[in-house]
């Protein structure tokens, strides 16, 4: 069946007009004003909403064995999730411990997304440890159509890789054109600040922050721009959160490394002091939340345009069982993250475009466009023009409402937004032109998520 989606007001980064997008199959096949509907088509009026390309959220954590425990999202609960909030492409990040064989570790984090996901979805390849035989098996990964690798500077003895390993890992992605996301904060310092401060009986989540300051941030991000300098490579620095690592990353870049900078909702709209709360381990994750002048600092590089996308780095971990009782008496055994994929655009929308911090051509670049430019998606994703697959957003600007976790489709116990008021929200949602979401609720096909092939993009 053929879908019209008629006199919505589309926007992409670059355009702004009232029209109709006409929907074939999987495809946008027209664009235009007064377009006619086909035989047998689903015609939905529009007028006073937004249409927008699909959300792409590039940063996703759903089986994530971490501290311990385990996430507690599957592909079922956490596509749902982040349908009624926009996103219809997920890059979830696939992480293998250190002695893990990446190739295995790839096909089990496949296999826990296929046939299960409702909305389509890809993967970042953690690379947590490097030789000649992983070498390989990642340059196998990248032909089968995952162009990306992660890396982790931080969690020492986990995840964590060396300075060889960070060179090796960094050259061969430039060699294969591919970027490499990464989160930068400095393990060694990490781990010598969570011991001075457990030592001084310092145990509780406000102390998460003080263990993981902005300048040990800065420093991760200055230590991979210097590699990435001296490699060539491609690289996007993950969930920043300060002031220090945002200049790293623009000092970076003026001298010519290619480096791109993600923010991720939790650091735009919360702050250290909810560590500083009884239930203060709802809101650890790292890098930590920060105080206030670096959410300052972040807003004014989202709209500046010195971060390039907003992302979740959504880590879904229960309050009671897992974060509160792991945690209780050392803040370094709080399972690290804050779940958001559901909330993420909505909050966006509401703290970013609703108080004009930023244009509707921003946002949509933050939330779509440019991840699928970054990782080998556009135009079939993150565009509205013909021949892009059908994943299109009807927002309705005038919609107000309040999360809570009671009515959350995220597979947690809490919501680190509750009783938070929303303005705005995604109506209707397709995906490869199904409706996956009417009304804001899920009406959609469980199963119709695809994995999505990317090829390596970044100049080989
Ligand atoms: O706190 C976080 N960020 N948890 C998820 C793992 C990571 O570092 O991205
Ligand atoms: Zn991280
Ligand atoms: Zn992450």
């Amino acid at each position: 069946m053929a879908l019209l989606i008629k006199n919505g007001e589309i926007v992409t980064p670059d355009a702004r007009f009232q029209g109709d997008v006409l929907c074939q199959g999987e495809t946008i096949t027209a664009v235009g004003t007064g377009l006619a509907a086909p035989d047998d088509c689903d015609v939905i009026d529009a007028s006073g909403k937004y249409v927008f390309p699909g959300f792409i959220d590039p940063h996703v954590h759903i089986y994530l064995p971490f501290m311990g425990t385990y996430a507690k999202d599957t592909y079922e609960t956490a596509s749902r999730a982040a349908l009624v909030g926009g996103t219809t492409t997920l890059i979830e990040m696939v992480c293998p411990g250190r002695e893990e064989d990446p190739l295995e570790a790839y096909e089990l984090w496949k296999s826990k997304a296929a046939g299960q996901s409702a909305c389509d979805y890809t993967f970042h390849m953690g690379v947590t440890a490097y030789d000649d035989g992983r070498r390989e098996l990642l340059e196998r990964i990248v032909k089968d159509g995952t162009a990306s690798f992660k890396i982790f500077l931080a969690y020492k003895g986990a995840l964590g890789i060396d300075d060889t390993e960070l060179f090796s890992i960094l050259e061969l992605a430039r060699r294969l054109g591919v970027i490499v996301t990464a989160h930068c904060e400095n393990a060694e310092l990490v781990a010598q600040l969570q011991a001075w401060l457990l030592s001084q009986g310092k145990t509780g989540p406000e102390w998460h922050e003080p263990s993981r300051p902005p300048s040990v941030e800065g420093e991760g991000v200055q230590h991979l721009a210097t590699f990435a300098e001296l490699t060539g490579a491609h690289t996007y620095v993950v969930h920043t959160s300060c002031a220090d690592a945002l200049d790293a990353a623009r000092r970076a870049r003026r001298r010519g490394v290619r480096m791109w900078v993600e923010a991720v909702i939790p650091h735009l709209v919360l702050d250290h002091s909810y560590t500083q709360r009884p239930d203060g381990s709802k809101y650890v994750m790292s890098p930590p939340l920060r105080e206030i002048s670096h959410q300052h600092a972040l807003w004014n590089a989202v709209r500046s345009g010195d971060v390039h996308t907003v992302a979740t780095d959504h880590a879904p971990f229960d309050f009671e069982a897992q974060k509160q009782k792991m945690g209780s008496g050392d803040f370094t055994k709080i399972p690290n993250g804050i779940p958001s994929v559901e909330d993420r655009v909505h909050l966006l929308y509401t703290h970013g475009v609703a108080t004009g911090r930023i244009d509707l051509h921003r946002f949509v670049d933050l939330v779509s466009t440019r991840a699928a430019q970054l990782f080998g998606l556009f135009p079939r994703k993150g565009a509205i023009q013909p021949g892009a697959d059908a994943d299109l957003v009807i927002f309705d600007p005038a919609y107000r409402g309040t999360i809570t976790a009671d009515k959350q489709l995220m597979n947690v116990d809490y919501s680190a937004f509750e009783g938070w008021p929303l303005e705005g929200r995604s109506e209707t949602v397709t995906v490869r032109g199904r409706v996956q979401v009417r009304d804001g609720k899920f009406v959609g096909s469980k199963d119709h998520g695809e994995l999505l092939r990317r090829e390596p993009t970044h100049g080989a």
